[in-house]
């Protein structure tokens, strides 16, 4: 079973970027703690970050035929994207979204999930956590 991790926006500065909200361990922990739960949970795992919407689409796309599950942390583009949203109904992959932050007790532009509404599940607010319980989730939903 292969999987695709996507995260969005500014998650590359995990550590650098406001750590009082998102932690002080950097990206390339989160990929490695990503890559950990992947084998944990027997299944393979593709990571895909990018700033970019459309590169996020094309990631979407691009897995079709291809991939058995999508975890997606969509960052910013989560409270504005449709695209994002379709790209997922397109594809009809079974995805599941997490944010590191509790969104729910943030601003209000942050309280709209467009690629949530293509998921089965959201974790949210749990940290790295969020993305190992989604990826044994997702696992069990599928088998
Ligand atoms: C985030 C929450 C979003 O509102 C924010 O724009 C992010 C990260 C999270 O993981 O908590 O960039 O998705």
């Amino acid at each position: 079973m292969k999987f695709l991790i996507i995260n969005g926006p500014n998650l590359n500065l995990l550590g650098l970027r406001e750590p009082d909200i998102y932690g002080k361990q950097d990206f390339s922990s989160l990929q490695q703690f990503i890559l950990d739960a992947c084998n944990e949970a027997g299944v393979e795992g593709e990571l895909f970050q990018s700033n970019h919407e459309g590169a996020i689409v094309d990631a979407i796309q691009g897995a079709y035929g291809r991939i058995d599950g999508i975890v997606i942390n969509p960052a910013a583009y989560t409270h504005t994207s449709v695209a994002i949203l379709d790209a997922l109904k397109a594809v009809s992959i079974t995805a599941v979204e997490v944010h590191i932050s509790d969104v729910s007790k943030r601003e209000s532009f942050r309280q709209i999930s467009y690629a949530g509404m293509a998921c089965i599940k959201s974790f949210i607010g749990l940290g790295f956590e969020g993305y190992r319980q989604a990826i044994l989730y997702l696992k069990d939903y599928l088998q």
